[in-house]
């Protein structure tokens, strides 16, 4: 079985109703990291395995909300089964042994997790009257005001449920961002509008789901198929509505080559939108400046800089999560200037994070010699910033001008591009100030990009 370490964790977690098995999606290439993050918050013996793009660890069920004050993941699932599969190329076969793995799920423990962490007050088991009952009013709903219903299901619902949630559970968590980046006054408006469905809404008593399949390999079937499959055998038995947009539950069914995994989603917006509310054009992910900041590991009193800092998501999330370090933004043009201020401002008020904000050339930093412990930071990939031309003259004398402001012997750099090859040939021309000590290929919104720290050495 491909995900045999899996089958095992899961195991474990089945025979304790205190364990839950958790699945926490990361950008590929930094799964370490989030292994990392999950040894700090819930010690060195928590079983954690990982494959490209994500973690799956165990843990006792009320140190769930941790989870959520992650910084290195970006979407949260409970783990409901795992089963190996020798899938063959007869579709009706295929399908039935998917079918057959129905009776062997246990749902009662995960679904019980889910109505913790959303909150929710309906009623998970109901009766055929209480399921009539709010399919009637779903169905009214949906047929005399579908527009209503829509602007509801927006607006409201998504992001009330987690964050409440969010709220209560994890304080450190309060300026989670909407799932649209809206800002506050506009969904203020559009919420004046839809009282009324909103309250015919909360009258439904079942949970709205829907099932999601992914299908990684070459099968028989499809993954509407197994979509289909399992939202109609879900639907049956435990009554409640098919909701493939308004949804309260998303189900997610995983199928391999030669494995079936079913989890229910936690959160429904990725935990990466938590800092920004102005965006550049190369804005990064909060966990992946999380990440980036983590491989420096930033001490007390250590200085960091972003020479090139854009609109400010990697010293924001820095000062956010290393907050007894000190950190400078600069980037050399006053829009991206201007948007980190904005950032800064729009951050969560009660917190005065420890960052200054600079216009600056990162090819002549005001800053002394020898002055700097830590840069971060994210270069021209030469696609939406910059080009590939010029970075042949900015990578080196970038690379030479934080060599300057770096500490001999302790500085180090982490330094994030698309564009490789200017960074090994910056890397080679400057070679005696660095040593390269970790090299990791992430996945930067589809670009394969490459993450290189160095050391400073004693050299000039
Ligand atoms: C890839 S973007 C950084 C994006 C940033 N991480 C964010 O989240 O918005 C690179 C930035 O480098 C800045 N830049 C390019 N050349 C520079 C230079 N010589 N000095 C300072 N900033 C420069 C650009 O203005 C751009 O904002």
């Amino acid at each position: 079985m491909e995900n045999e370490k899996l089958a095992c964790l899961i195991e474990i977690s089945r025979s304790s109703p205190q364990l839950i098995t958790v699945e926490a999606t990361v950008v590929s290439g930094l799964e370490k990291i989030a292994e990392g993050e999950c040894y700090e918050i819930f010690g060195k013996t928590t079983l954690i395995i990982s494959e490209r793009g994500r973690v799956y660890f165990n843990i006792l069920r009320e140190h769930l909300p941790n989870v959520f004050l992650m910084r290195s993941i970006d979407n949260v699932y409970i783990i409901v089964y795992v089963k190996e599969i020798n899938f063959g190329s007869d579709k009706k076969e295929d399908l039935s042994m998917l079918l057959n793995c129905y009776s062997e799920i246990e749902w009662r423990k995960p679904i019980s997790v889910w109505k913790d962490v959303y909150q929710y007050s309906g009623t998970t088991y109901p009766t055929k009257e209480e399921y009539e009952t709010s399919k009637r009013i779903y169905n009214t709903l949906n047929d005399s005001n579908p527009k209503k219903c829509k602007i509801a299901k927006e607006k409201n619902h998504i992001y009330n449920e987690i964050s409440n949630w969010n709220e209560k559970n994890c304080k450190n968590l309060t300026n989670v961002e909407r799932p649209d980046d809206e800002p506050q006054e506009n969904i203020a408006k559009d919420n004046s509008n839809v009282g009324d469905a909103v309250s015919a809404d909360a009258k439904i008593t079942v949970p709205k789901f829907r099932v999601s399949a992914k299908r990684v390999g070459t099968h028989s079937f499809t993954s509407e198929d197994v979509a289909r499959t399992y939202g109609a055998l879900i639907q049956e038995d435990f009554l409640w509505i098919v909701d493939l947009t308004d949804f309260n539950m998303e189900i997610m069914t995983n199928v391999t080559d030669s494995d079936f995994i079913i989890s229910i989603s936690l959160t429904k917006s990725s935990l990466h939108r938590r800092n920004l509310t102005v965006f550049g054009l190369t804005s990064l992910r909060a966990t992946i400046c999380y990440s980036l900041i983590k491989m420096a590991l930033p001490q007390v009193g250590d200085v960091v800089i972003d020479p090139l800092s854009g609109s400010g998501s990697i010293p924001i999330e820095g000062a956010a999560a290393f907050p007894k370090s000190y950190f400078v933004a600069g980037d050399f043009q006053d829009v991206p200037c201007g948007l980190t201020k904005k950032n800064l401002e729009n951050y969560d008020i009660s917190k005065t994070l420890p960052l200054d904000v600079m216009k600056w050339d990162s090819l002549k930093l005001p800053i002394r010699n020898s002055s700097v412990d830590v840069v971060v930071t994210d270069m021209p990939f030469g696609k939406r910033s910059g080009s590939k031309k010029s970075n042949k003259v900015l990578y080196p004398g970038v690379l030479r001008e934080l060599g300057r402001v770096l500490r001999k012997g302790t500085g180090r750099a982490v330094l994030l591009t698309a564009d490789r090859r200017s960074l090994e040939m910056a890397h080679n021309m400057t070679k005696k100030l660095w040593n390269l000590a970790d090299r990791r290929h992430v996945n930067v919104g589809g670009l394969k990009a490459v993450v290189f720290l160095l050391r400073r050495t004693l050299f000039d």
